[in-house]
């Protein structure tokens, strides 16, 4: 069952960064509703990039989507609330932005599969191993949004 404090991890990639979204994006979840329990701008090594998308390694473009990850800061987030992972992958749009739904954040802000500027957690299991891959525990800030009684009944 999914839970308030269900966690997932968001990366605004290099492309996000560097065309200036950032604000744009992190807008999205606030306005959803989702509490932001993490954030850091980052220049993520090319190791941590590696096993980030280990999952993907025999893929032909595993070399390049690591190049693409390392090619300028990224900016890795927390976000915590109600089915925020299915529901986060909802708000990104499909991998293709070709295939991404107007409305969503890669069918209103990029083209292309391989400049598709943003990156979620597609299961619980990959949620967990990815924060904990970014994160450190001192860093997963914990408070209480004085927004939650607006938002959960
Ligand atoms: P992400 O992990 O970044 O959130 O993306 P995703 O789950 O929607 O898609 P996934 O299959 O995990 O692919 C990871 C990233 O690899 C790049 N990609 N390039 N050239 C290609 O055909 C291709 N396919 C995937 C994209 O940057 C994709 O987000
Ligand atoms: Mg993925």
């Amino acid at each position: 069952m999914a839970a308030i404090t269900e966690r997932t991890f968001i990366a605004i990639k290099p492309d996000g960064v560097q065309r200036r979204l950032v604000g744009e994006i992190i807008r999205r979840f606030e306005r959803k509703g989702f509490k932001l329990v993490a954030m850091k701008l980052t220049h993520a090594s090319e190791d941590l990039l590696r096993e980030h998308y280990i999952d993907l390694k025999e893929r032909p473009f595993y070399a390049g989507l690591v190049q693409y990850m390392h090619s300028g800061p990224v900016v890795a987030m927390v976000w915590e609330g109600l089915n925020v992972i299915k529901t986060g992958r909802v708000m990104l749009g499909e991998t293709n932005p070709m295939d991404s739904k107007p409305g969503t954040i890669r069918g209103d802000l990029c083209v292309q599969v391989g400049r598709n500027i943003i990156h979620g957690s597609d299961s619980l299991e990959s949620a967990e191993a990815e924060i904990n891959l970014w994160f450190t525990p001192e860093e997963l800030v914990d408070y209480r949004s004085c927004a939650h009684e607006w938002i959960y009944e």
